[in-house]
């Protein structure tokens, strides 16, 4: 497991500028006004930051951009990073900015000279959001990146402010490295297992095999596992920081280890990516992490459902109708709509045992919300208006694109069946609607709900903002940030 940079805090010896190894980062507003640090390095340079600094490569430069001098003359670091940040700047521009100080990061130290900078802490964050990597499969030795130091003129208030920072990311890189693990390695059993690791942090976490699923009468969920040798289990993460007896809020996670489409086979190229299907759950495993690490003064109750979908000569068949825990029947008409299968079945034991205030899930639902949406916004689905908009709040201000999609009888009507009571999929139209339909019919009345359609946003080709290219851990600091500011209210 990859964990992320260490970050001291501490205030600034201006002598010990010119011995500084690694690299030296200072931070120089739109005016290019140097601060007390950064003059010590500019004179130790010869000027050479302060030519920089007027150049038009950084009066053109955006907030958050860094700009590089290698190997200055007069110190012994290896570069000076300047990031142009206003002292006003965006939550967003300053952990860009830090995403950028952490592209240049090698084996070395940086050291992040903050001065009075009102949003060190995030200029941090960002640095360890953006130093990640998924090198646990790689033979060669791939020496760790370098520690963050971080000087400011009140070092123990920085330090303060960046702790619950510190932990969301550790959060994130937990719900990265479970995303980015094939599935020969991330089985249920070792997902389960790694969940069940957590109980240090203070997290209680039981876990529910096949005869116990069975027991509850899941056989919406169980069909999909049927042709897997690798067994169905259901793992619910208990934090109860918040008061005793409030109720809770609960995340739901789609955990399809990998997903071959089962009978209804998926074709071959790109079927690889299908091991990036228990994103949901890794992202419900990833914000429990985050708010037993910060403490989280809320009552949340993670559940996931892990499961892999494969066709062998006991897998479900495309026509086979299974029964739900909810008591519901459902004619299987695309073993491939395997998600809504799973969720449905461990958003009902959610919603009878676990008694939530409001209940979230998460999936990579639907290839659907790729062609609606792209990689930039996860689909939201609600029926409840209040709850909706603070998350879509939560995600504006955590930079995690959320685009809301509606919901609506016309949809649900697709879903009919001639000899069940519904059927698993839609047609070809509004794909990642009638699955979200599909959902809305295993929640109960009054219950306030969130569908996340991650498909397009748990895993990309290309970096983004905060994470290098692979899985991002979408979703875990804007569900932190609604635990934080919903739920935690005193
Ligand atoms: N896991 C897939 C959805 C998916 C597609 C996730 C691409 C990430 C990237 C899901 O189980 C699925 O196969 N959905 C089908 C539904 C269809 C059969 C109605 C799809 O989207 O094609
Ligand atoms: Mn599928
Ligand atoms: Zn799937």
């Amino acid at each position: 497991m990859r964990t992320p940079v260490s970050v001291e805090f501490k205030e600034l010896e201006i002598d010990s500028i010119a011995t500084m190894a690694g690299r030296i980062a200072v931070v120089v507003d739109p005016e290019g006004k140097l601060d007390t640090g950064a003059r010590r390095v500019n004179r130790l340079c010869k000027g050479a930051l302060a030519r920089l600094v007027a150049s038009k490569l950084f009066t053109t430069a955006k907030s958050g951009d860094v700009l590089s001098l290698a190997y200055p003359a007069g110190l012994a670091a290896e570069a000076i990073d300047v990031l142009r940040l206003s002292r006003r700047c965006s939550l967003e521009d300053a952990r860009r900015g830090g995403a950028n100080l952490a592209k240049n990061m090698d084996t070395g130290d940086v050291t992040l000279l903050a001065g009075n900078h009102t949003k060190a802490e995030n200029i941090a964050y960002g640095v360890a959001l953006r130093a990640y990597g998924f090198e646990d499969h790689k033979t060669a030795d791939t020496e760790s990146t370098g520690n963050l130091i971080v000087t400011a003129s009140k070092p123990d208030e920085v330090a303060a402010r960046a702790r619950p920072l510190l932990a969301v990311a550790e959060g994130v890189f937990f719900t990265r490295d479970l995303v980015n693990e094939p599935a020969n390695i991330l089985t249920t059993s070792e997902f389960a297992n790694r969940l069940v690791a957590m109980e240090y942090l203070g997290l209680d976490v039981e876990v529910m095999d096949e005869p116990a699923l069975e027991a509850l009468g899941m056989g919406s969920f169980l069909s999909v596992g049927q042709g897997s040798d690798t067994p169905t289990k259901m793992v619910v993460m208990r934090w109860n920081g918040g008061k005793k007896g409030d109720a809770p809020l609960a995340l739901v996670g789609k955990g399809v280890m990998f997903d071959t489409g089962g009978i209804s086979l998926k074709p071959a190229a790109g079927m690889e990516d299908m091991t990036m299907d228990m994103g949901g759950a890794g992202v419900v495993a990833g914000v429990m992490r985050a708010l037993a690490l910060r403490g989280a003064k809320a009552n949340v109750v993670g559940l996931v459902g892990l499961v892999e979908n494969m066709p062998s000569g006991n897998a479900t068949r495309p026509g086979d109708v299974v029964k739900s825990m909810k008591g519901d029947t459902i004619e299987v008409i695309n073993t491939d709509a395997e998600g809504r299968l799973v969720l449905c079945d461990v958003m009902w034991y959610a919603q009878e045992h676990v008694k939530p205030a409001a209940m979230i899930d998460l999936a990579t639902l639907t290839g659907a919300i790729i062609i609606g949406l792209g990689h930039e916004n996860a689909g939201v689905f609600s029926n409840d208006d209040t709850l909706c908009n603070n998350f879509l709040k939560a995600a504006t201000i955590e930079s995690e694109g959320a685009w809301r999609m509606p919901l609506g009888q016309a949809y649900d009507d697709l879903l009919k069946s001639r000899i069940a009571d519904m059927k698993n999929i839609g047609g070809r139209a509004a794909g990642s609607i009638t699955a979200a339909q599909f959902l809305q019919r295993f929640v109960q009345d009054g219950m306030p709900w969130i569908h996340l359609d991650i498909a397009g946003v748990a895993s990309v080709t290309g970096e983004t903002k905060y994470a290098p290219k692979g899985a991002t851990g979408w979703g875990v600091m804007a569900l932190d940030r609604l635990v934080a500011d919903q739920f935690e209210k005193e």
